[in-house]
């Protein structure tokens, strides 16, 4: 018998969690640098190309796709066509092996939280971060000891995710979003307003902003846009089919999408802002350029902010609280996200009790993230992190786009939105399916190989990126191969209306 499937209490509660999910740690600590490192005003060209060429259609695609087959990524695949069924775990498998290092970082994040209140990194961050905090060790397989307070942030935060989980979807995901999501865009447009009028800003908010067109004929850059939209939009990662197979019949998709990508591309400028204006001020208090203090992803958030923090004095530990409050808040809906996409696959699949699933989720989850705390741990994501984002996502979105721009047929899907949204979309959406997202997205992923082969990722030793790298996406396809083998429980492929 088909289990009764969950459903949001209201459409605002869907669009705050699907805005929660895209509005994740890479909004605030690796937009902003990767603006300001590929062209600053610039490398507005080739983001918004890819928003509309990849981002957009593909979240419409993903959105039409749960909705019109009322299912988990693996499930709405292979309803839409059985052999297909694989391509709908392999999304629900990068989203549990993201979330085993998303634990990690927000692990991090609270920790920092704690030592804003006394500024505990003391004058120089970056031996605190690597040396005192991380406890790094010498190679990724070199695991060093268990890092104590990591192991317990990583304990916290796999308890909140299971908690929030456990409680379903209207019960759980929808209000952890109602509080989350405006606490957090409250909290980001106070350090907008403080960041961007400190003295000094205006150094940091020029250097941002200022075009270098030289850089929009760069092929990386153009990947970097891609890459940034689609890990920024959750897309790939199973959570947008599966917030829409909790809409009820009648719902708008089109404008959601939409709704959904501008939300998150306005939070992401608002930390660039946000950002940039507290680098000018470090800057200039410095005496020096832009460029010798701006840093990327974590060196950005766990050693420069913090130095920062340290230079405004008693001010800097309300800021401190804030930014890392802005980084737990924005993790744990994108980390609640990622778990639910996963689970639902499992619920669907086995028929079992979504408190069974997700309590086998939560500690399967704990477990491989236990990992991530010892001394290798930032060795781990740095891999993981970097393979996940140039194969298993990109590959995961072109092949969405191939079944269903060329096998399956995109024509379905958009009558199926424009039957129940509020305005249509045209034509112009089975060319990007069909055409636009498989063409760049394959030249994206060549480029990304050839980059691999002429120098290895990181630099680092060929048995940790065939092991952490390419082990982990193969098994990732595996395990889809053999999941979908499996026979559905309570599910019926054909009788779903
Ligand atoms: N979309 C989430 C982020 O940007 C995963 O971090």
């Amino acid at each position: 018998m088909e289990q009764k499937r969950d459903q949001w209490g209201s459409k605002l509660g869907f669009i705050l969690a699907a805005v929660g999910s895209a509005v994740g740690l890479g909004n605030i600590w690796r937009y902003p640098y990767l603006l300001y490192s590929n062209g600053g005003g610039a490398f507005l060209i080739p983001y918004f190309f890819a928003l509309f060429t990849a981002g957009i259609p593909l979240m419409i695609l993903e959105y039409g796709l749960g909705h019109k087959y009322k299912g988990s990524t693996p499930l709405a695949m292979a309803r839409a066509n059985k052999k297909w069924e694989w391509l709908g775990w392999w999304p629900s498998i990068n989203s549990f092996i993201i979330l085993t290092y998303y634990s990690m970082i927000l692990s991090w994040a609270v920790n920092y939280l704690y030592f804003s209140l006394t500024q505990a990194w003391g004058t120089d961050t970056n031996a605190f971060f690597f040396n005192d905090f991380l406890k790094l060790s010498s190679a990724p397989f070199d695991l060093g000891g268990m890092v104590w307070p990591i192991f317990f942030g990583i304990t916290a935060l796999w308890v909140i995710n299971w908690f929030i989980c456990y409680r379903g979807v209207s019960g759980g995901i929808e209000k952890l979003n109602k509080i989350l999501l405006p606490t957090l865009i409250g909290i980001m447009v106070i350090i907008v307003i403080r960041g961007a009028t400190l003295p000094g800003a205006s150094l940091g908010l020029n250097k941002l902003f200022t075009p270098d067109w030289s850089k929009v004929m760069d092929p990386k850059v153009w990947i970097a846009a891609y890459g940034q939209v689609f890990f920024s939009l959750s897309l790939a990662m199973g959570v947008m089919m599966t917030y829409s197979s909790y809409l009820p019949e009648k719902t708008d998709i089109n404008n959601t999408a939409f709704m959904t990508a501008f939300a998150n591309s306005g939070f992401e400028f608002l930390s660039a802002i946000g950002v940039f204006g507290i680098l000018g001020f470090m800057a200039s208090s410095q005496g020096v350029g832009i460029d010798e203090v701006a840093s990327q992803s974590i060196g950005l958030a766990f050693v420069v902010f913090p130095k920062v923090f340290t230079m405004m004095g008693a001010f800097g530990k309300i800021f401190g609280v804030l930014f890392f409050a802005c980084l737990v808040f924005a993790g744990l809906t994108s980390s609640v996200s990622l778990v639910e996409a996963f689970s639902s696959a499992i619920i669907d699949k086995t028929g079992m009790d979504r408190k069974k699933v997700v309590t086998l989720a939560a500690v399967g989850g704990y477990l491989v993230s236990i990992f991530y705390a010892t001394g290798a741990g930032l060795y781990f994501l740095d891999i993981i992190d970097a393979f996940i984002n140039s194969y298993g996502i990109v590959v995961v979105g072109l092949a969405e786009a191939v079944v269903i721009g060329w096998l399956l047929g995109p024509g379905q899907i958009r009558e199926h939105t424009n039957a129940i949204s509020y305005y249509s979309i045209g034509k112009w959406w089975d060319v990007m399916i069909k055409f636009v997202t498989p063409t760049v997205l394959t030249f994206m992923l060549v480029q990304n190989i050839v980059n691999e082969i002429k120098s290895p990722y990181g630099g680092y030793p060929s048995l940790a990126l065939a092991i952490l790298g390419w082990g982990v996406i193969g098994l990732g396809i595996l395990l889809s191969v053999v999941l979908s083998k499996k026979a559905w429980k309570n599910n019926s492929l054909e009788n779903y209306k």
